[in-house]
This record gives C-alpha cells, structure tokens and sequence, in this order.
C-alpha cells in the first residue's frame, strides 16, 4: 500500500511532502513558505525563495559531473540525421543564445515567442529565455498565421524565435511567410526576430529586423543563470479553450521545477542517466514537461523526435529510436500507436529492433481505448501506463506511479491519483458522488506544485473558468467517475473542447472560422469518432437565404478557411450543409445530441428541443458523409 500511503500523507501534510521535494533542486535562496495560501482560491508555491530553472537542468548536472553524460539526442528521420549534446555542450549553447537574448535588449520577465519546428534550437531557445528569467511562450509550428497573430497579441513579446521551416512528410512547412503574416496581423508589433536558417528552405529575411541564429550569436558573451522568484514565471503556453481565444497557462519557476523533477522519479521511475523520450512536439505541454524540463531536471538523456510514427520511413520508426538510442521510458499519445496497429497490426517490424532496454510506455493526451492498451502490451511486453493530465496542470494528475508501488492497471482507467493531487467526482450541485457514478472531475484546492498559476493576465479568467463552479475546486472539464478501487476513468469533455490526434482543439474557435464565410448564417461544428485519430472535427452549416452557390464548393471554401486560419494540425476536413440546428426553446445548439447521433449512440431527444424534427434532416446529413450509420 506504498502508494496509498504516500498519496495520504502528500494531501494531509503538503507542505511538508513537497518542501522535502524541493531540496532534490538546487535553490539560490530558500522560501519563506512553502504553501501561501493567503490569497486563495490563487495559491503560492515556495514563495520567497529563488532559483533558477536553468541551471537546475542544465548547470547543476555538469557541476555534478555529469557534464560528458547526453543530455539531449536529436533524432530527425525528416532529415536523416542524428545529434548528440552533452549537458556540457548544451548549458555551453544555452548560455550563448541567452546572451544573444540580452544583447537582443530581452529583460527579465519579457515575454519570447518560440515558433520552431522540431529541432534542437527550440529546447535551446526555452532554456535560454529561463536562463535569463525571461517568459516564453511556444506556438505549435502547425498552427496558421492568424493563430500565431493570437498569440503574439496575447502575451505582448519583445521577440519572436523561428526557423525557415518544419518538416512534414512530403512537404516542406514554410515558417517565415507564415511568421511574416502574423506580424502584421498582430496589434502589438515587435522589433526583432531571431530565425534559425534549415538547409532544407532559406528564409527571406527583412532587415532591420530579423536576424540569423547564427549571427544573433557571433561575439556575444555567454549569460549567467539569474536567480528568479519561485513564483515568476517561467512560460506561458496557449491552449484551447471553449471560444477562438487561447487561454495563456501560466507555470511559475519554483513549483513547477519541483513538480517535474519528482513526477520524473514517482511517476515515470527515472533515474539520472536513463534515456527518456516524449514523442510530442515541443509545442504541447508534454513537450514542455517531458520533452524539455523534466527529463533534464532528472538528470536523464532527452530524445527530441523529428519524425511521425508512421511513414517516416514506416511503422518500424518508434522502434528504431528506442533500440538505437536505448531508450528507458516511453511516452506518446495512443493516436500514433492506432496508426502504428493500422500499418502493422501483427507488430512484424517490432521484432526487427533490439528493445532489450525499453521498460514502459506512457500513454496520454487523449482518452486510450482498451484495445489499443493492450494491443501495445502484447506487442511490446511492458507495462503500458495511462496516465491523466491536461496543460493547465502540466503534469500527471492521474497515473500508475511505477517509482512508487506498480499497481494493477485497468484498461480504460488512468489508475489513481498521484500524489498532491485530491480528485473528486462531483454532482451538478456540487455533492461528491457515489463510486462507478459519473460526474465532473474537479480537484481540491490547492492544486500541487508545478500547475497553473493563473492565466496571463487573465486572473479572473482563471477565477471564472476554473475555480467559480465549485468553490474550493479547480473544475478540469472533463466528466468520467472513480470506481470502487478508487481507480479514475476519464470518459469525455464537459464543454466544446476536442481532441485531434492528441492535439486539444476548441470546436468554437473553428465555428468562429466557419461563421466568418460570407454564404454561412449558423453552424456547429462537433468532434465525431475516428478510428485512428480518436475524433476529427465536422462542420453543419446554415447557409444565407438566397445563396444559390453549389454545396460543394462552399464546403471545400470552409475547409480552406480553417486550415489557414487555424492550420493544417485542426484536420477540419468535412462539413455538410442543413437547413437549420437542432436548438433548445432557449436557443441552445444541440451539439451533444448531434455528437451522440453521428457516433450511432443512443440519445434522449431533449425535452426543450425546438423541433425534433430537424434531427431527421441532422442525421441525413451525417449519413451522407458515412456517420450515423447504425439504426437508432
Ligand atoms: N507543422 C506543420 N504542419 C503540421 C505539424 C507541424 N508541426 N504537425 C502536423 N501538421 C499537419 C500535418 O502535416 C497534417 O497536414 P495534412 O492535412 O496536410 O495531412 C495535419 O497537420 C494534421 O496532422 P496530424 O494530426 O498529425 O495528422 P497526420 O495524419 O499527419 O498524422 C498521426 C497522424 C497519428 C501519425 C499524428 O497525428 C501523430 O503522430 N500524433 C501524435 C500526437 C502527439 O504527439 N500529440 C501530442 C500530445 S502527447
Ligand atoms: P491537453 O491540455 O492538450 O493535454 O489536453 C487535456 C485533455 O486531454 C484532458 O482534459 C482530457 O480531456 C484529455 N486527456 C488527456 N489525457 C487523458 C487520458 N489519459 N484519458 C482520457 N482523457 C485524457
């Protein structure tokens, strides 16, 4: 009952828990608290002390003599090639692009925005800006211009860090003329940008104010770490919410240092020196966590992929990574391992890989279904872990905490709550319910170490979407129950967020897309089920009265829009025209029950619909597209 015990004591006593934490890290300056909770519901981790995140992952090791260890491997099948840095040779890079940042004019608490493919100078460019106590704010490289214009206006930069392209099977992405319209899209307007040249595409530079990544870097002094506050900032990443406007999750310095860098040992059993990889992308979460800072703190050897698991060259990659880089611990979401069970559903090209170093796989980002679970245990032969967590809390909340106790898993279930995490399933009038009852998901505040701090510059933002439902709760948006094992199961959203092959999408932002064409009067746009990806996006549409145009055209406009609106990562690939939504009496869009019908589920029709009727035309339509299909 190691686990029980340790989870127990983390909840009854968090300060004391998560202080002996802390002292894993090297801190400039100690705290005055551990927990200030004098203004909550917004809690404050560590404060008072100092710190910096930098040289906890970076300085620290080589002082410890771990400077000729790897810290990071760059492996890019796009490219064909392979990198290696030491923790030497990475805090020596860091340092210099940090000082290129000072020279640059970047100040403390400045904000950089990091739109980068997936090549080392990202990770670089992140450290940096901590080594500094600058913000960054990473934009995933598959969003569009007026995605990155968002942001830029959202968390005000003093400068923006690219590259001249990402890499796409097939297809080289052009960052720089997507960088360039998002600069004068945008309100706020910044100086200078720092712009990494790939051998595979030059970028068009604008002088004055873009500079290479090389020449930003010639004669410049590498930076010292600068001790920050616990509770400054360390970044702010955009996700989805219900509406087109990210919200800006806030991590602090100290808590979340402290969160990682344990989550690394509890959660995934990492142990200094052991090869950790996170295929996701550095623009996620798990990127940020597991990626970048987590496996660093830890003192492990970080694996940055450039690739897909399938296609680049087969469904073999994952494999060949692992072997040839003996790699430990592996995580990704369960959409790429469908796509590896499509390609390779006997597992044939597993056997060509010496896998002999590969201990578990770490599934999250999405809800896994059981077949995929165990698909990926009998054909790897470990445990395979899903785990629970979302952005806003930056690290596992749900998980079977292999450092800790192996417990039995349940396909379907993320296991148990992990340490300093006290989650609860709550009823719409805010009553715990009873085991296997579903509910909203909601954690007792304080949230631990290492979660959001608020939103930037949006406290009541976070108030409003996070902490007002439940007083003394933090509402995760997520519904799902904790049976009587005290195992949790995430089942679905509570709100319009979806989830695309692992990447969060809000469903709003895209009708906001679709609303703006000139023919269309209304829409919904809903996330159906989809084998592989778990669930793509559709649109239904009202059209103007009197628009005469051909349907088809007008859907593969609609398409067009969100893809260069939002980018190519929203797959919004399909939208039917009808003559009106289902609505409540009130005006509400239906879009559960349009959700249910195109997934062929059961559904109530509502009692305040407005006419049933138009269901009919509603599942017709879905019909045509290839949803809907069994009898109702
Ligand atoms: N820059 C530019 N475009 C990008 C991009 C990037 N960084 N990432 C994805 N895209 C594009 C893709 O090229 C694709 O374009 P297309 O419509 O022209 O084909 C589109 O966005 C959708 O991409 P994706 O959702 O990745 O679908 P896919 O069909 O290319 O690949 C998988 C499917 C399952 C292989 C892929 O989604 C995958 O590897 N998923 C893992 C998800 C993951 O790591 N999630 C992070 C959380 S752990
Ligand atoms: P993101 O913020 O992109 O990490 O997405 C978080 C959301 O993904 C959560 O709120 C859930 O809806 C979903 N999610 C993540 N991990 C899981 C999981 N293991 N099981 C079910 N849903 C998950």
């Amino acid at each position: 009952m190691r686990h029980a015990e340790i989870h127990q004591h983390s909840l009854r006593e968090p300060e004391a828990f998560w202080a002996e934490q802390a002292r894993g890290l090297h801190w400039d300056q100690p705290w005055d608290q551990v927990l200030d909770g004098s203004a909550a519901p917004m809690y404050r981790w560590f404060a008072g002390g100092r710190l910096n995140t930098c040289y906890n992952a970076l300085d620290r090791h080589v002082e410890n003599g771990r400077g000729e260890q790897l810290a990071l491997i760059y492996d890019s099948p796009v490219t064909g090639s392979v990198a290696r840095f030491t923790y030497r040779e990475l805090r020596d890079r860091v340092a210099r692009f940090a000082g290129a940042l000072l020279k640059q004019g970047v100040k403390q608490g400045d904000r950089v925005i990091i739109y980068m493919p997936m090549v080392p100078e990202a990770a670089i460019a992140m450290l940096a800006c901590a080594r500094i106590g600058a913000v960054h704010s990473v934009v995933f490289g598959g969003f569009a211009a007026p995605e990155l214009a968002k942001r830029i206006d959202a968390a005000e930069p003093v400068l923006l860090v690219s590259a001249s392209c990402g890499i796409e099977p097939g297809r080289i992405v052009e960052y720089k003329p997507l960088l360039d319209q998002a600069l004068q899209l945008a309100a706020h307007k910044i100086a200078r940008c720092i712009v990494l040249q790939r051998p595979q595409c030059r970028a068009t530079m604008i002088a004055g104010r873009d500079l290479e990544w090389d020449e930003a870097q010639t004669g410049v002094e590498p930076a010292a770490c600068v001790a920050v506050l616990a509770t400054d900032p360390l970044y702010v990443l955009y996700t989805s919410g219900t509406t087109g406007k990210p919200k800006g999750v806030v991590r602090d310095n100290g808590g979340h240092a402290v969160a990682l860098w344990y989550s690394m040992q509890a959660v995934f059993d990492a142990q200094p020196g052991d090869v950790f990889w996170a295929a996701s992308d550095v623009g996620w979460v798990v990127g940020h966590s597991y990626i970048v800072y987590g496996p660093l703190l830890r003192g492990c050897t970080t694996v940055l992929y450039e690739g897909k698991p399938v296609g680049t060259p087969d469904a073999g990659a994952f494999w060949r990574v692992i072997a040839q880089h003996g790699v430990k611990t592996f995580f990704t979401a369960p959409t790429a391992f469908r796509a590896i069970k499509k390609e390779d559903p006997r597992g044939e090209l597993i056997h060509r890989y010496d896998l002999s170093k590969f201990e578990a796989l770490y599934l999250a980002g999405e809800r896994c279904d059981p077949d995929t679970i165990l698909w990926a245990q009998d054909q790897l032969k470990v445990p395979v872990v899903d785990h629970w967590w979302q952005t806003e809390l930056g690290w596992p909340a749900a998980a079977n905490c292999r450092g800790i106790e192996d417990l039995p898993i349940k396909p379907g279930s993320a296991t148990v709550p992990v340490p300093g995490y006290d989650i609860q399933v709550l009823d719409q009038a805010g009553q715990r319910v009873a085991a296997d009852t579903i509910g909203n998901i909601v954690i007792k505040l304080p949230l631990p170490p290492g979660t959001l701090s608020t939103l930037w510059q949006n406290e009541q933002g976070y108030r409003d979407n996070y902490l007002a439902r439940y007083p003394g709760y933090y509402l995760s948006g997520d519904a799902g129950y904790v049976d009587a094992d005290g195992y949790l199961w995430v089942m679905s959203r509570i709100d319009d967020i979806i989830n695309v092959a692992g990447h969060r999408l809000s469903t709003g932002a895209m009708e906001e897309v679709l609303a703006g064409h000139p023919d269309v009067a209304e829409c919904a746009v809903i996330g159906v089920a989809d084998a592989m990806k778990g669930q793509v996006p559709l649109g239904l549409v009202v059209l103007k009265s009197g628009v005469q145009r051909a349907p088809e055209e007008i859907v593969q406009e609609l398409v067009a829009r969100v893809r260069q609106q939002i980018g190519a990562v929203a797959a919004f690939k399909q939208a039917v025209i009808v003559s009106r939504l289902p609505k409540t009496r009130s005006g509400k869009v239906l879009r559960s029950t349009m959700r249910s019908i195109a997934d062929s589920q059961s559904y109530n029709v509502p009692a305040t619909i407005d006419d049933p009727k138009i269901l009919d035309e509603v599942g017709a339509a879905l019909k045509s597209l290839g949803y809907a299909r069994d009898p109702q």
